[in-house]
């Protein structure tokens, strides 16, 4: 051989050799871990956000994540983009886990491309989305992005529509978790609406069909980014978020609690919470809770908090629709899903915004096995022109629905009022609740005595003489409270399963839903029913 080939021969060996091919995949990794380069990263930090990487830091168990598609790259030549193909293309993707539990993960890198949403990028998302369905484990999406990549054209729509058609056939067989880091804007935002639950943070997430610009153009309001869809827009007005936080640290870890209480799959069995809090523990405060007054409100947060293992209480659409509760907890360690009027605002009256509130949380519940917790305390539905064009018709239906569909196990603790529509939408016994409690002071009537003492005795009164008729219509309510608010008519009929003491309410639903583990319930065959949209 001559010491030429045998140079040539040397050089070639030394450049696959395993040393070199160990550095160039250093090398590599190295540069996708850098994303939109180190200025783009300080850029991100200076505008008080966490880096893509960082935040699957924060969300995943320590050192849990394993990436997939570090090495991918467009391949689009479109406006000279054949000269930036950075690794990994804007999205970070891969498995972690949360207390032990594997998810798939999909963070958004804002320094590529402003987290643009290319072909590849959208390939990789769909690709983790397929996994998380053939291993049955959650889907978290990161989301901080200005949305179709405009270089990447119908390329990239094509995109969205491919990760839209996933949610869609994962909704009710994985849990789907949005978190909005940054900008959501177009119809990059319906691929959220879709999934189960939403997170934003105050101050740096933003979803919008049309930004502030277009709205100006469009309809000359003026309006900036918060007001029109920041944190508190949605969380409170809108009702599209479920959650706005202060920061994403906090943000993140609310997710990871959320995750404590929901299971991996629609066929998995629920997380368990070891606790400390007895099972037969007596709450001799609920005893004194409800005021004499059936006017006066209570808070029916702290019964909840009251009732479940160790005061700790998940709530959920805190800031929207606030007159009905819905929220997490467990009982005995085991997770349920609670749906409480709350006559501290607005006496638990069911608008529109809280029917939709509380169908779309049974629904989940339900699909995912949760079983549910009532707490009612409902004058009836909000009366009215608003709401009714606005179809609280309709709305309320979606309540009344979702209730009627669930097979989850489902209990009922009738506070006190339980009128008219609304007793039979609350889970009630006919509407297939398994175990319907009430407290003593519950009043189970088509309505309050004031207005059923107007309406049936109007005319009596009008025939007595004046300075009589105060008394008479005190007289007449009594009767009618007599009679009706109370929960014993409707015991009488079976429609209550019993009547306890506040101080047992715990103890007993926890018996309740022991008893309830085995249950097996079902609906009819039908490709999908119709909900009242
Ligand atoms: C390609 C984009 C981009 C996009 C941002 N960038 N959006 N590149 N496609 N959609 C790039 C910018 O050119 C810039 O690159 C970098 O990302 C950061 O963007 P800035 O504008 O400098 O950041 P900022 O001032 O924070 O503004 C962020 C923004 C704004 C509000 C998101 O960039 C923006 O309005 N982008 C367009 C949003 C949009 O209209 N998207 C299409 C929506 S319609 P350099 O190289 O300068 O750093 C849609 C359809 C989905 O998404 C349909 C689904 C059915």
């Amino acid at each position: 051989m001559s010491i030429q080939l045998s140079t040539q021969l040397f050089i070639i060996e030394e450049k696959y050799s395993m040393s070199n091919r160990v550095e160039q995949l250093e090398k590599l990794r190295a540069e996708a871990l850098l994303g939109g380069g180190k200025d783009r990263l300080a850029t991100q930090h200076k505008r008080g956000k966490l880096t893509a990487r960082e935040r699957l830091d924060v969300l995943l168990d320590e050192d849990s994540f394993q990436e997939i598609d570090m090495f991918t790259r467009h391949r689009s030549t479109n406006f000279g983009m054949e000269k930036q193909r950075p690794l990994g293309d804007g999205v970070i993707t891969g498995t972690g886990t949360i207390d032990g539990r594997i998810v798939c993960v999909f963070s958004q890198d804002f320094t590529v491309f402003g987290g643009s949403l290319s072909e590849v990028y959208a390939a990789k998302i769909c690709k983790i989305m397929d996994l998380a369905m053939k291993i049955g484990a959650p889907v978290i999406g990161l989301n901080d992005s200005g949305g179709a990549r405009i270089q990447e054209g119908v390329a990239s729509l094509g995109g969205y529509a491919d990760i839209f058609l996933r949610n869609t056939l994962a909704s009710g067989v994985i849990p789907q978790i949005s978190v909005i880091l940054g900008p959501c804007a177009g119809g990059a935002v319906y691929s959220p609406a879709i999934t189960d639950y939403i997170f934003m943070v105050r101050g740096i997430s933003y979803m919008f069909v049309t930004g502030p610009n277009v709205v100006k153009t469009v309809t000359h309001e003026e309006v900036t980014f918060d007001e029109l869809g920041g944190a508190d827009a949605h969380a409170g007005k809108s009702g599209v978020a479920h959650f706005a936080m202060d920061n994403e640290i906090e943000c993140l870890k609310a997710v990871r609690k959320m995750m404590s209480f929901i299971p991996s799959n629609n066929r998995d069995t629920l997380p368990y919470k070891p606790t400390n809090d007895k099972p037969n523990r007596l709450c001799y405060k609920l005893d004194t809770i409800v005021p004499d007054n059936p006017n006066k409100p209570y808070d029916i947060k702290e019964v909840i908090r009251e009732v479940v293992d160790e005061g700790d209480f998940f709530e959920v659409h805190a800031d929207f629709a606030p007159s009905l509760v819905v929220g997490y907890a467990t009982l005995d360690g085991k997770p349920i899903g609670i749906v409480a009027n709350q006559p501290a605002v607005m006496a638990g009256v069911l608008d529109l915004a809280s029917s939709v509130k509380g169908g779309r949380f049974v629904r989940f519940c339900d699909a995912f096995n949760i079983p549910l917790v009532v707490f009612e305390d409902v004058p009836g539905f909000l009366p009215g022109t608003d709401q009714e064009w606005r179809g609280i018709i309709r709305h309320g239906a979606k309540l009344l629905y979702a209730f009627c569909e669930a097979t989850v196990p489902k209990v009922t603790v009738i506070t006190r009022k339980a009128y008219g529509g609304a007793y039979d939408v609350m889970n009630s016994k006919h509407i297939r609740g398994d175990f319907n409690f009430a407290w003593p002071t519950a009043e189970i009537a088509v309505m309050g005595a004031k207005g059923a003492v107007e309406i049936l005795h109007a005319k009596e009164v009008q025939k007595a003489p004046e300075n009589e008729r105060t008394a008479l219509l005190a007289q007449m309510e009594a009767e009618y409270n007599e009679k009706f608010c109370n929960p014993y008519e409707a015991a009488e009929r079976g429609f209550i399963d019993d009547v306890i003491m506040p101080h047992a309410t715990r103890k007993r639903l926890i018996h309740a839903l022991k008893i309830l583990e085995t249950k097996v319930d079902t609906n009819p065959k039908k490709k999908h029913g119709n909900i009242p949209l």
